[in-house]
């Protein structure tokens, strides 16, 4: 992977500094900000000319390209100045770096664009620049697309803010590069590995269960989707202790099905490829904790992942099979594809029993129903406490990051129930197939715990191209809204 690995926040004048590119701004009125007006006086005026002769108009994403001997001077379009807000940075930032990696060019200088030097804006313009310099060519081996972005320089700016930005952002890209790495390479065990790098930079309690393991704990979910497939898999938990001893901690649960061919009830093979992003909940979790491990915050929280494949052969598990969960409820499977409402099952019953939580979040990419509803632009959630969910919108507000909450009436908590085990992992055929989903995962919510669950399968990739986003790919969506949530 890249993005920028290198951002600095720095005081010096850009003539001092020495990226091959500067980038200032512009808004729709025709205003330059102050480091463009500085460089159009030194340019004779060019820039304003151009704005008179209506070459430049400020509108977002759009640009112009301007020349000081050998240094290039970007004037980025900001849009309206009213509308100026953090996510009007974040995608200033992203527009500017996808600028500067068309134009093969691996080291920029940036004005501090930011209104008020405000600590969210800086934190959303450093966001926007790496997020925007990401690129996954890991295994490309001819030639390249040209030299990966890797430094910023930011002329101006609040230093802490524009370095949490830098590192909430490459958290994202982390996530983005586990979710485009394919299913034989970000396996199991691989997410395990990157649970124990996680926890020795962010000094947790690292555990990771095997096969056998998960058997004898009782997670006997997780083991029947696991015994079609010969991959070791691995249950994960990463625990971060950085509050007080009596604060409860926050449990974070992702889906970490590392390829879902659907099992016995196998997928049509059009797209199944895509089924490699079927670990994009556990990829948001990692991601969380690795923002996590770099920032320390004064809070406690413990990820979960239950990891596998879900493939078939002659040990698979079948439709009809009856399962026990961890929480000693059983399951009727009768479908081998929803199996990742079965190993969340075993993950949010072991937490959320083992563990006296403050609330607990899952993370899947669950339903191909939440596309039908809601499509690439939100992530579906629900969940059982009211105030928590709304706190979940109020973050979601903040990041860009959009949620649409659906209904758990009892109604749709009756279509789950089977007439020959405690609950069976479907609803009702073809409808309300993303409530069905979040129905059957509440059962296995124990000790009251808020809870909120949120369905990535539209948003964690193929969303339409955002300034800070992919051209395609894993989008690391939700990271950021959960460190908005968890006041990281
Ligand atoms: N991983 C899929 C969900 C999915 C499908 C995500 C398409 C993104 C695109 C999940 O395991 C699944 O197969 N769900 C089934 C559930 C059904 C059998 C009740 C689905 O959505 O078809
Ligand atoms: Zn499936
Ligand atoms: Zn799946």
């Amino acid at each position: 992977m890249s993005c920028i690995s290198n951002l600095k926040q720095s005081d010096q004048s850009w003539l001092e500094t020495k990226d091959p590119l500067v980038a200032v701004g512009m808004f729709e009125n025709g205003e330059l900000t102050s480091l463009g007006q500085e460089i159009d006086r030194s340019l004779n005026g060019v820039i304003s000319k151009a704005i008179d002769l209506g070459d430049l108009n400020g509108k977002a994403e759009k640009y112009r390209t301007f020349y000081q001997d050998d240094r290039q001077i970007l004037v980025m379009g900001l849009g309206k100045g009213e509308d100026f807000d953090s996510e009007a940075l974040r995608r200033a930032g992203g527009s500017i770096a996808k600028a500067a990696l068309g134009k093969k060019i691996d080291s920029i200088a940036v004005e501090c664009i930011c209104p008020n030097s405000d600590s969210k804006d800086c934190q959303a313009l450093a966001e926007g620049l790496v997020l925007g310099s990401y690129r996954f060519n890991d295994y490309r081996t001819g030639e390249q697309e040209g030299p990966n972005l890797e430094r910023a320089t930011i002329l101006g700016g609040d230093e802490a803010s524009l370095k949490k930005g830098a590192v909430i952002a490459q958290a994202v890209c982390f996530a983005r590069d586990l979710g485009n790495h394919p299913g034989n390479v970000a396996t199991p065990t691989r997410l395990a590995e990157e649970a124990r790098r996680i926890g020795e930079v962010g000094e947790m309690e690292v555990k990771v269960f095997d096969r056998e393991e998960i058997v004898e704990m009782g997670m006997g979910a997780l083991a029947a989707v696991a015994q079609g497939s010969e991959e070791p898999p691995k249950f994960i938990t990463l625990e971060y202790n950085g509050g007080n001893e009596d604060q409860d901690p926050i449990a974070l649960v992702g889906k970490g099905l590392t390829f879902d061919s659907g099992g016995i009830s196998i997928k049509p093979s059009a797209k199944m490829d895509e089924m490699k992003f079927d670990m994009c909940g556990s990829a948001v979790v990692l991601g969380v904790m690795q923002a996590v491990a770099e920032l320390k915050p004064n809070l406690n929280v413990i990820g979960v992942i239950p990891s596998t494949e879900n493939l078939l052969g002659a040990r698979a598990c079948k439709p009809g099979d009856i399962l026990k969960a961890y929480n000693g409820k059983t399951i009727e499977v009768l479908n081998t594809d929803a199996e990742g409402r079965l190993i969340l099952a075993d993950a949010l019953s072991y937490v959320t029993q083992k563990r006296k939580l403050s609330y607990a979040l899952d993370f899947a990419t669950l339903t191909g129903a939440v596309l039908v509803a809601l499509g690439h632009h939100a992530t579906g959630i629900m969940g059982n406490n009211e105030d928590l969910i709304k706190k979940v919108k109020d973050s979601s507000s903040e990041t860009g990051e959009k949620v649409w909450e659906f209904p758990l009436w009892k109604e749709y908590c009756e279509e789950v129930e089977s007439k020959v085990a405690d609950v069976k992992n479907l609803g009702n055929e073809r409808n309300a197939g993303t409530i069905a989903g979040g129905a059957f995962l509440k059962e296995f919510v124990e000790n009251e715990t808020p809870w909120v669950h949120f369905d990535i399968a539209g948003t964690a990739w193929g969303e339409k191209e955002k300034p800070y986003g992919p051209k395609s790919g894993a989008t690391g969506n939700m990271i950021r809204l959960v460190l908005d949530l968890l006041e990281i």
